[in-house]
């Protein structure tokens, strides 16, 4: 059996991303910040339908406690699996901040940084030794590094620098048989930055070819499915899973 940790799968596209790896027959260990019990829910909602996962307090903000997270892990890994490794890493949790530059605290900027980028490098950094050979990280990044989508410039930049460590993750893991891609979501009606009200999601929806915002199973099913050995070629790529957003 696959093992994949899914970061910040308590809610939103990590939650979706967990479920369909479950679906495909994957083991999960789900994160959470803030939220156990809706991280509770999630396993409780794999084991319903004959999976196995288990989940475990991350703040993917604090680099310091890396080690700790990695000793955790390995020891569910032990506990639930009988083994010392797992498969798949998907770098999922974040948050949202609409502020212009202008208005952009240092304090702010630090905490986007320390949760997008910072997190993603030292927690895959943490977590290389015990990612079995031919496994495969994948980072979530955003459209918004393509598009100036108001407000949320140190974010966009962040995801922004993502991608490129995504293609160096790939470069440098490829000698283990590890692959390295990014999913770069468009709107997807989750509670990022306090969730999508009316107004914004027409616009949104309006700027998308297919005519809507995304929802969560979107994107959830095409992690899932690119951790799958059909997609084995994919490597070193930023995939836009947005319905066509600002074609
Ligand atoms: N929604 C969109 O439109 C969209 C578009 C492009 C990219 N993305 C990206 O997709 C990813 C998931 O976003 P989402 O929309 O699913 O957000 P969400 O619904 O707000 O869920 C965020 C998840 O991340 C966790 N989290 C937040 N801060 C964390 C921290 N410091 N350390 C560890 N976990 C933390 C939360 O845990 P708790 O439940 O415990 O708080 C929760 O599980 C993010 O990287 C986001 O930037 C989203």
């Amino acid at each position: 059996m696959k093992i994949v940790i899914v970061t910040g799968s308590s809610r939103g596209l990590g939650a979706s991303t967990a479920l369909e790896c479950a679906r495909r027959g994957m083991g999960v260990i789900v994160t959470y910040h803030r939220n156990p019990g809706k991280a509770d829910e999630v396993v409780k909602a794999i084991s319903a339908s004959g999976g196995k996962a288990v989940a475990l307090q991350l703040d993917v903000g604090n680099s310091r406690s890396f080690r700790e997270f990695r000793t955790a892990v390995s020891a569910q890994l032990h506990a639930l699996w009988g083994r010392e490794t797992f498969d798949f890493l998907v770098n999922n949790a974040g948050y949202g901040l609409y502020a212009p530059i202008s208005e952009v605290s240092e304090e702010q900027f630090d905490g986007l940084f320390n949760v997008h980028l910072k997190g993603p490098f030292f927690l895959t950094q943490t977590l290389l030794p015990i990612i079995e050979a031919g496994g495969h990280v994948v980072n979530v990044t955003s459209a918004t590094s393509r598009v100036a989508t108001a407000g949320v410039a140190p974010y966009a930049a962040f995801k922004g620098g993502l991608q490129v460590l995504t293609r160096y993750m790939a470069k440098e893991f490829g000698e283990r048989r590890i692959r390295a891609n990014s999913i770069a979501p468009g709107a997807i009606r989750t509670e990022l930055g306090g969730g999508l009200n009316e107004e914004f999601e027409t616009m949104l929806a309006d700027q998308t070819a297919l005519g809507r915002v995304g929802e969560p199973a979107d994107v959830g099913g095409v992690i899932a499915a690119l951790l799958s050995e059909e997609n084995r070629w994919i490597n070193a790529q930023n995939i836009e899973v947005a319905g066509g957003y600002i074609i």
